[in-house]
């Protein structure tokens, strides 16, 4: 079976914001990244907004040709975004303001009701929706629950990990959970802090059917551009799926 990459075009409008300019453009980028083998674009309309605006979203939406996979908050606010904007894929993810960045899986257990009540919205919608979880069984089994049909490992602390032992440790969590989670029927994708130097282990797991990367592709692109930095990550996935 093979892999898919959804390319993280967050921190394109990241660089963006920072000076308040019109570039880079994140469109100009998704175009970039599908005609480097990425499946897949992946987006996170944060609610501070700080990187990816909503007209990004809207316009992202009319000019890519692969899927549009939205990252969001289990919220009223996004609900109404996705129901609206229609992308192929939503994945739930846990937000805080404070947080540089998605520091964990949402906790699906402490909030069922919730959840699965954004799922249905969605796929209602005619959105797949997927949901970040760290790699624990209660979580799997809580998603399943929900009724989502696809869940994306948190592969971030596998990727923070600061020796080979916690390195394995956090990749046989993912092991285990990948396939339990695949033989109780759900698709399961992964992702956070994968780097050319870490996607090789996960990307050979035969349950992983998609990884969403960005900030290691897009800080690779200012050395050797969007294009090879995309294509250079594709290629190692695939060459660990053969
Ligand atoms: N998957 C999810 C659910 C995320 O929230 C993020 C970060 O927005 C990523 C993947 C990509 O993580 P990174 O930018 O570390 O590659």
């Amino acid at each position: 079976m093979s892999i898919y990459l959804g390319v993280n075009i967050d921190h394109i409008a990241t660089l963006r914001q920072a000076r308040g300019t019109i570039y880079p453009s994140p469109i100009e980028a998704a175009l970039l990244c599908e005609k480097s083998g990425a499946d897949s674009i992946t987006l996170h309309l944060r609610e501070d907004r700080r990187h990816i605006q909503d007209n990004d979203v809207k316009v992202l939406k009319e000019k890519i040709t692969t899927k549009m996979n939205l990252e969001m908050a289990a919220t009223d606010e996004m609900v109404e975004i996705a129901s609206k904007i229609k992308p192929e894929d939503c994945c739930l993810v846990p937000e805080k303001r404070e947080e540089l960045t998605t520091e964990g899986g949402l906790d699906i257990v402490s909030q069922i009701n919730r959840i699965t009540n954004v799922c249905n919205k969605l796929q209602d919608a005619n959105i797949k929706v997927s949901l970040f979880i760290d790699a624990e069984k209660s979580q799997v089994d809580a998603a399943k629950k929900c009724g989502a049909k696809i869940i994306e490992l948190h592969t971030g602390h596998y990727a923070n990990a600061t020796n080979k032992e916690q390195q394995l440790l956090e990749l046989n969590k993912i092991k285990t959970m990948a396939s339990y989670a695949n033989k109780i029927g759900l698709q399961v994708n992964a992702g956070h802090g994968l780097t050319i130097e870490n996607t090789y282990a996960i990307a050979k797991l035969p349950e992983v059917v998609e990884l969403n990367i960005g900030h290691s592709i897009i800080a690779r692109a200012v050395f050797i551009g969007l294009e090879k930095a995309t294509r250079e990550i594709k290629n190692l996935m695939l060459t660990a799926r053969k």
